[in-house]
């Protein structure tokens, strides 16, 4: 498929075409890209793992200040302790690799200490900036792995657990989870996920959401018609009642009315961060 297929394919919105642009195998890569949640038993090769890592790090980071760190989970024991605590995410245990993308706000703090400066990390900037590097750097790993072949999952939902979670993998102050990553060969095909219109999540020179309401639901429409979400997916119907229609922003409405992550503030908190 060309770029422009890929584009409408992504967004389905009429919008910009991509016509005359470039046509790269890595534009086509992104454009159709996918997450993968499950995947055959192969196991990548640790060359190839040690590349990925290699180009992960070789993201942009921010003043240079090279705030994020990669640890890879390989005990059994340590992954199969942190798969049961997402038993309704299986891939989480299953996947042939596993790593989380710290942020990690204590080594430039150590190296202040070490230059006897007065480095001190744990302000919402130090927080702010070490997750934006950690984010950049498990992007980078999804294209790159997903170039060689394989599939990958982000795991955020590990931050609701997060003192398991830390404790497990020995984390100390001023260094926390952002994101995990499960990774292999893909099993199966999935599907592209269709975009929001780019009427919505573009902007020329001036913030205007004035038609957001028409975009979503006309988005909720063809959403529905490419990949409906099953009944007996609908979430909380004893709160909300079962929908008549349910497209994607009822479910991410409802999804949405109950928070998460309410561990991670004291966690980070009791963990070295003021957020001054
Ligand atoms: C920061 C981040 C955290 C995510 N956390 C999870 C997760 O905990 N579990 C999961 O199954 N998928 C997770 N995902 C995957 C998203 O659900 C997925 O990217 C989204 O549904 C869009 O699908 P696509 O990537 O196939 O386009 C996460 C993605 C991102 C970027």
């Amino acid at each position: 498929m060309s770029a422009q297929d890929l584009i409408a394919r992504r967004f389905g919105d009429n919008g910009a075409s991509g016509e005359g642009g470039h046509d790269t195998d890595l534009i086509s890569r992104v454009l159709s890209r996918k997450t993968v949640r499950r995947y055959t038993e192969e196991m990548p090769s640790e060359a190839l793992l040690d590349t990925l890592v290699a180009c992960a790090l070789s993201a942009s980071a921010k003043s240079d200040f090279q705030q994020t760190s990669i640890l890879r989970v390989r005990d059994p024991e340590k992954r199969a302790a942190i798969g049961a605590l997402f038993p309704a995410m299986p891939w989480i245990g299953a996947a042939p690799v596993f790593f989380v993308f710290l942020g990690d706000a204590r080594r430039l703090q150590r190296i202040g200490e070490m230059r006897g400066k007065p480095v001190e990390n744990g302000t919402l900037e130090g927080f702010f900036n070490a997750s934006v590097d950690a984010a950049l750097a498990m992007q980078t790993m999804i294209l790159c792995a997903e170039s060689a072949g394989l599939g990958v999952c982000p795991i955020s939902v590990i931050r609701n657990e997060v003192d398991k979670v830390a404790r497990i993998l020995g984390l100390p102050d001023l260094v926390f989870p952002v994101v995990g990553l499960c990774l292999g060969t893909p099993q199966g095909e999935g599907h592209v996920s269709l975009r929001l219109p780019r009427s919505v999540t573009t902007h020329v020179d001036r913030y205007d959401d004035s038609a957001l309401e028409t975009a979503i639901d006309d988005y909720d429409q063809r959403r529905h018609a490419l990949h409906a979400i099953p009944k007996e997916q609908q979430r909380s119907n004893a709160e909300f009642g079962e929908a008549a229609f349910y497209g994607w922003s009822e479910d991410k409405a409802r999804q949405a009315a109950k928070a998460e992550g309410a561990a991670f503030p004291p966690y980070l908190r009791a963990h070295g961060f003021g957020f001054d």
